[in-house]
């Protein structure tokens, strides 16, 4: 049956990852929130980070959010951060520090949705509950041939049930790890090893050649373009830094301060920009170097970026920023974008 041999291939191919070798429900939140939207290579070395920077829930419960989100650098979507943060807090308070076992009490906490509560609660309290994460939808709709899309309500009705019944009597912890793994390994987004997979004979996808074509998504999110100009205000070490309190991507994480426009411009058009002179007035400034435009993606984001390094007298804009010193680049939390124009400039002092 299709089950046990998802199962026995599991046995014979899975990787030893440090969040399998525990029963531990904060271990399995913390590496099931990692995983999100992390490769496990990546997640590996943050994971073994944080369980040796906060061991126990109470741990985190006790540090500042800037200490998380600096953990955090580098893995992007900062929300899972702060969100995890907020609700080791309510684990400590409410539960006294001890995670809650039932189904229910996990989905209510923040940050932990249909996948992450059946993670936990089968991962590690054996609870019969299918995790269907975005492996699971490749493997369902390629086996039985499922052309529903799985960002619909109804496509993600009908694949939590099928996976219900795919998991049938087998153990919750087991079966989980074995068809997300099954999809992470096997049955893999682009030219999955069809030709060495156990399932072939019975995959509808593989016998009607729909496995390029499945599974399904609805929604084609259209990439935004944002313009960001960044202006490196430095005197000797220091420099200046906001901190993003905005909704919007890299909450209450750090930034040089920004003129963000809603196309590019040149330099000479952006010192006559209001914002521009806002910032400076007619202050005569020697600006020292003008990047080339970074991009940088996000899902759905290109951001095109242009970093604009002055020195100057940054006293006269520290009622508006915060001044920073390169010995204290550790104690703050910056976008990936930051932190690289940060080790370029420290590498190449320029
Ligand atoms: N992706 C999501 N959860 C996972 C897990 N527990 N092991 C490997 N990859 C995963």
């Amino acid at each position: 049956m299709l089950t046990n041999q998802i199962i026995s291939w599991y046995l014979q191919n899975k990787r030893d990852l440090p969040w399998r070798e525990t029963k531990d429900p904060y271990k399995i939140w913390i590496s099931e929130i990692m995983l999100q939207q992390t490769r496990v290579a990546t997640a590996i070395d943050y994971f073994n980070r944080f369980m040796h920077q906060f061991p126990t829930i109470s741990d985190l419960a006790k540090a500042k959010e800037q200490e998380v989100l600096k953990l955090w650098q580098g893995l992007g979507y900062y929300s899972r951060a702060r969100n995890l943060h907020e609700t080791a807090k309510t684990i400590h308070t409410k539960y006294k520090g001890i995670f809650p076992k039932s189904h229910k009490d996990i989905l209510a906490l923040k940050g932990i949705g249909t996948y992450t509560a059946a993670a936990i609660a089968s991962f590690a309290f054996n609870l019969p509950y299918a995790a269907v994460d975005g492996n699971v939808y490749r493997v369902l709709s390629r086996l039985y041939g499922i052309e529903k899309a799985i960002d619909s309500a109804e496509g993600k009705k009908y694949f939590q049930k099928l996976a219900n019944e795919t998991m049938n009597n087998a153990r919750p912890e087991i079966y989980n790890q074995a068809i997300i793994e099954f999809g992470a390994l096997q049955c893999i987004p682009r030219n999955p090893k069809c030709e060495i997979c156990p399932l072939l004979s019975t995959c509808y996808a593989y016998s009607n050649k729909l496995v390029e074509q499945l599974p399904v998504k609805s929604k084609q999110i259209k990439t935004k373009n944002r313009y960001f100009y960044y202006l490196f205000l430095s005197c000797k070490s220091r420099f200046l830094v906001e901190k993003r309190e905005i909704k919007d991507i890299w909450k209450n994480l750090y930034q040089y301060p920004l003129i963000e426009y809603d196309k590019a411009i040149s330099t000479d058009k952006l010192i006559q920009t209001i914002e521009w002179k806002k910032l400076f007035g007619n202050q005569n400034l020697i600006i020292r170097r003008v990047s080339g435009e970074v991009i940088h993606k996000l899902s759905h984001q290109n951001l095109h970026t242009v970093f604009i390094h002055i020195e100057m007298n940054i006293d006269s804009l520290k009622n508006k920023y915060q001044i920073i010193d390169f010995s204290e680049i550790s104690d703050y939390p910056f976008p990936k974008l930051i932190e690289d124009h940060l080790n370029n400039i420290i590498l190449n002092n320029t």
